[in-house]
């Protein structure tokens, strides 16, 4: 039986992913964890922590017999780049804290598999920019990026030097309707479907051709949910999977709103006005080869542009503030 921790519980994906954990593991099993406010998601409990709060996160781990963390807590690409000491420290050390918890826990006997998300920001202007391959030039630009790139050969030490068994994906940009975004740079993906059911016009920080790749919710979670229970032996790659999920640009995006979109929304448009979030942009890839993923833990993503636009237009909950997204 597993015992599972989720740190950023509150965020965008952890909200989902421990609803999904709960569903899995049993309500009682799941510990949802945020330095925010108390939500429990389906969790039994709701534990109120700072990851950068070693101390704290060690006697829990430890009082609670936890075998699984999810570490999801971290500043994104947007924010991060509005304050990037801040992003380093909690990125890092975050992620750092764990990584040490797990080794002490493996060495006491205990195991403890650690589940970390990298992202496409950890690649960068000189990355091949489409089918970008799971071993390629990597040379982020943002804060954030760096701090993903640094934090996957954090995983892969740790599992190389000590044998902690941690895993990580890469994600794409994460459309979902559940949670807001946290402030990243494909944020644009979900704040479009709130001005198309308002029927206003959306004006995108991104310009027209902008392909970056993007993965649905539901297929997201599956990936977390299929690498974390896979076989160790099957986790050939210890730094992070590339994972695809759909590509597309901004008025690719808007095209098929519109296509599905009723009549009586049809004032629905999209213009473009660039802001800094377009050289972020520029400097990742619009695609990903996720054959190394496939071959090794057999993921495959199930959600493509059509089927995600249809979802997305049944579930948004149109409310008065217009969300920005982030990745
Ligand atoms: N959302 C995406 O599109 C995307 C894409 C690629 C990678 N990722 C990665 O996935 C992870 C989760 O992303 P998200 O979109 O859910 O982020 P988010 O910003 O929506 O959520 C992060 C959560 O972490 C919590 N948190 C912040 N500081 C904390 C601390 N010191 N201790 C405990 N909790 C703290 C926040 O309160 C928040 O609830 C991050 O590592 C992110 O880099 C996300």
């Amino acid at each position: 039986m597993e015992k599972i921790l989720v740190i950023g519980a509150n965020g965008q994906i952890g909200s989902e992913l421990v609803e999904a954990l709960a569903a899995q593991h049993g309500a009682q099993n799941v510990i949802a964890g945020d330095i925010g406010a108390v939500s429990l998601y389906g969790a039994a409990r709701y534990q109120r922590l700072d990851v950068l709060d070693k101390k704290t996160l060690t006697h829990l781990i430890e009082s609670e017999a936890v075998t699984q963390v999810y570490h999801l807590a971290a500043l994104l690409s947007a924010t991060g780049e509005q304050a990037p000491l801040k992003a380093w420290t909690l990125n890092m050390d975050g992620l750092l804290n764990i990584l040490e918890i797990a080794k002490d826990r493996l060495q006491a006997g205990k195991a403890l598999r650690v589940f970390w998300p990298s992202s496409i920001a950890a690649f960068g202007p000189n990355t091949p920019r489409v089918s970008t391959p799971q071993t390629t030039v990597m040379d982020p630009t943002s804060i954030y990026g760096i701090s993903k790139l640094a934090g996957e050969r954090l995983c892969n030490y740790y599992f190389s030097k000590y044998g902690v068994d941690v895993r990580s994906v890469r994600y794409p940009g994460i459309i979902s309707f559940k949670s807001p975004p946290g402030g990243g740079t494909t944020d644009y993906a979900i704040a479009i479907f709130h001005s198309a059911l308002r029927g206003e016009r959306y004006e995108c920080f991104l310009g027209p051709e902008t392909t970056l790749p993007m993965i649905y919710m539901p297929d997201a979670i599956r990936a977390t949910l299929e690498l974390m229970a896979a076989p160790a032996a099957k986790i050939v790659n210890r730094s992070s999977y590339n994972i695809a999920g759909v590509s597309f640009n901004p008025r690719e995006l808007a095209k098929e709103i519109t296509r599905q979109l009723p009549a009586s929304l049809a004032a629905f448009g999209i213009d473009y006005n660039s802001d800094s979030r377009q050289a972020i942009a520029d400097s990742w890839p619009q695609s990903l080869d996720d054959s190394v993923a496939s071959r090794d833990w057999g993921w495959k993503a199930r959600v493509g542009l059509v089927e995600m636009v249809g979802d997305m237009l049944a579930n948004v909950t149109v409310d008065s503030e217009q969300h920005e997204c982030v990745v």
